[in-house]
């Protein structure tokens, strides 16, 4: 059966701005939830990107999806992907997860951007490592640390599950359409990105 593509709700819809709901785990391995769940893989590839959160197709749970890997990386060189940390990251259903940060490992601050606020892209700080805690598609707990790109990927997912966009914790003055960053910044070091559009990096991002 072909699985539907699912229109991504954009930001100014109030699915993008509360708290979702905690998944029923009785609602784990249902045909109703594998249809879903399939559904927003599909439309993760599609778009295509690197995590979709329930909320972003207008279902009010605590569901994510990430992926990461050689086939997203695009043009990116070899240098840019390891300032990144961005590392492949196999398929992941996280449902109702939660997220400790790990403080000490410090901060990164990259361009970031999501599939709700098309065009744009800003810088945001972000842990470097993080914990999440997280029952699978079949409602089996785990805890697993991410490091680099996957840990920003979580990051921002598990913020679209508490009504956050990344826009909430950009630096403002780094805001820059799509088109401009890919022609003036991609590959660029953000630190070199920053004094050319005079905004501010934290002190604590290396
Ligand atoms: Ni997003």
């Amino acid at each position: 059966m072909p699985v539907d593509i699912l229109p991504i709700v954009m930001c100014g819809d109030r699915a993008l701005r509360h708290p979702a709901e905690r998944v029923d785990l009785s609602e784990l391995g249902t045909p109703a939830m594998a249809r879903l769940i399939s559904e927003m893989r599909a439309t993760m590839e599609a778009a295509p990107g690197v995590g979709l959160a329930a909320p972003q197709v207008g279902v009010p749970l605590q569901l994510a999806v990430i992926q990461d890997g050689p086939e997203r990386w695009g043009q990116a060189s070899a240098t840019d992907l390891a300032a990144r940390q961005r590392t492949a990251l196999p398929f992941t259903v996280l449902v109702n997860p939660s997220l400790i940060a790990l403080r000490s490992e410090g901060t990164a601050a990259f361009y970031e951007g999501c599939l709700s606020i098309p065009g744009l892209t800003a810088v945001v700080n972000r842990y470097r490592s993080v914990r999440v805690e997280a029952l699978d598609e079949q409602g089996e707990p785990f805890s697993r640390q991410y490091n680099g790109w996957p840990a920003r990927i979580v990051q921002h997912e598990i913020d679209h599950l508490g009504g956050t966009l990344y826009l909430d914790r950009a630096i403002a003055r780094s805001l820059s359409t799509t088109e401009n960053y890919l022609a003036n910044w991609a590959g660029r070091d953000v630190q070199e990105v920053s004094r050319a559009l005079a905004f501010e990096l934290p002190a604590t991002s290396a």
